[in-house]
C-alpha cells in the first residue's frame, strides 16, 4: 500500500488506473481506525478494483478546539491495520493540500443535516459535507464507502452526492459493534473502565425502545421510558433521544413507516452516537411487528 500525501501525485495515479479501465473505491476516514473502518475497506476491496483509504482530521468539522486537539492521531498504527487488506493507497493530505490560502468554499447541506447532531453541533455537517465533496472528487471515486454508526452524515453524504451530480455512487455498511454491542468508535478509547462498562445501555435502550414502539406503545412513552432507563443506568446526559424517518430524517411521533431510532449521549466527557433501524408494518391482525 503506498502512501500519497498531495492531491497531484494522486491524480496522476488515479489517471494511470482510468487508462487501465479500473475503478476506484474510497474509504474516507480520520484515522484512528476500528474494525467499523476495516469492515469499510473490505466492502471496498470486494466493489473496485483499486481503493483509496484517506486519513485527514478535518478541522472543519470540529465545533470544539478541545475536540479537535484531542483527536486521536495514528498514522503509523492506521499503516499497520490496513496491511492485511489490498487497498492500494493510503491518502493522507495535509491542512495545505485540502485548504490552501484562500480556500473560502462551504458544501452545505439543509434538511437532513437539520436536528440531532446538525443541532447539538453547528458547523458540523457543513465541514463533513466539504471535505467529502474534495475528497470524492480528489480520488475520482465510482464508490465510496461510509458507515451506518453515523446514519446522519450518510444523508447528508448521499444528498450532496445526488444534488451536485457527482458520479460516486454513496454505500451505506452495517454499524460493527463491540461483543457487548456498543457501536465501535474511535472514542471509544476515551472512556475510563467505569464509563466503558456503562456504554453498552445505550444500545440496550434503543432495542428497549424499539421493541416498545413495535408492540404498540405510544412513540413519546417509549422514548421516555428509554430516558429513564439510560438515567437509571447511568447515562445522565442527553443530547438527543428520537425517532425520525428513513430515509428524510423528519421527526415522528409515530411509527407508520419505515424509521430509525437515533441517540446521543455524554459519558464521562466523551459524546457517543447510536441509532437502529425501526421498521415497524401493521400485520394482519392489526398489531405491529419489527421487521428489521
Ligand atoms: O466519519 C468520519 O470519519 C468523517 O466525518 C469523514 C467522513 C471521514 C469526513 O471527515
Amino acid at each position: 500500500m503506498k502512501i500519497i500525501r498531495t492531491k497531484a501525485e494522486l491524480r496522476a495515479l488515479t489517471e494511470t488506473w482510468r487508462r487501465a479501465g479500473e475503478t476506484i473505491g474510497v474509504v474516507p476516514t480520520m484515522g484512528a481506525l476500528h474494525a467499523g473502518h476495516l469492515s469499510l475497506v473490505e466492502a471496498a476491496c470486494s466493489a473496485t478494483d483499486r481503493v483509496i483509504v484517506t486519513l485527514f482530521v478535518n478541522p472543519k468539522q470540529f465545533n470544539s478546539p478541545e475536540d479537535l486537539a484531542n483527536y486521536p492521531r495514528t498514522e503509523e498504527s492506521d499503516g499497520k491495520k490496513l496491511k492485511p487488506y489490498s487497498a492500494d493507497v493510503l491518502y493522507v493530505p495535509d491542512g495545505a493540500q485540502m485548504y490552501p490560502d484562500g480556500f473560502a468554499t462551504t458544501i452545505s447541506v439543509t434538511g437532513v443535516s437539520q436536528g440531532l447532531c446538525g443541532a447539538a453541533r453547528p458547523g458540523h455537517f457543513d465541514g463533513v459535507a466539504t471535505v467529502v465533496t474534495k475528497l470524492l472528487l480528489q480520488t475520482d471515486a465510482d464508490q465510496a464507502f461510509f458507515g451506518e454508526k453515523d446514519y446522519q452524515q450518510l444523508q447528508v453524504v448521499r444528498r450532496l452526492a445526488t444534488d451536485l451530480d457527482l458520479k460516486t455512487r454513496i454505500v451505506g455498511c452495517p454499524t460493527i459493534r463491540e461483543d457487548d454491542g456498543l457501536a465501535m468508535s474511535s472514542r471509544n478509547l476515551r472512556l475510563g473502565k467505569h464509563a466503558r462498562a456503562t456504554a453498552p445501555v445505550i444500545r440496550e435502550a434503543l432495542l428497549r425502545t424499539a421493541e416498545a414502539i413495535c408492540g404498540g406503545t405510544p412513540v413519546s412513552n417509549a422514548l421516555a421510558s428509554a430516558r429513564s432507563h439510560l438515567h437509571e443506568n447511568g447515562i445522565l446526559e442527553i443530547d438527543y433521544l428520537e425517532l425520525r424517518g428513513d430515509p428524510d430524517l423528519e421527526i415522528l411521533d409515530t411509527a407508520d413507516r419505515p424509521a430509525r431510532l437515533f441517540v446521543a449521549v455524554w459519558l464521562d466527557g466523551v459524546r457517543l452516537i447510536d441509532n437502529l433501524r425501526v421498521q415497524a408494518t401493521t400485520a394482519q391482525d392489526g398489531l405491529l411487528e419489527l421487521v428489521g
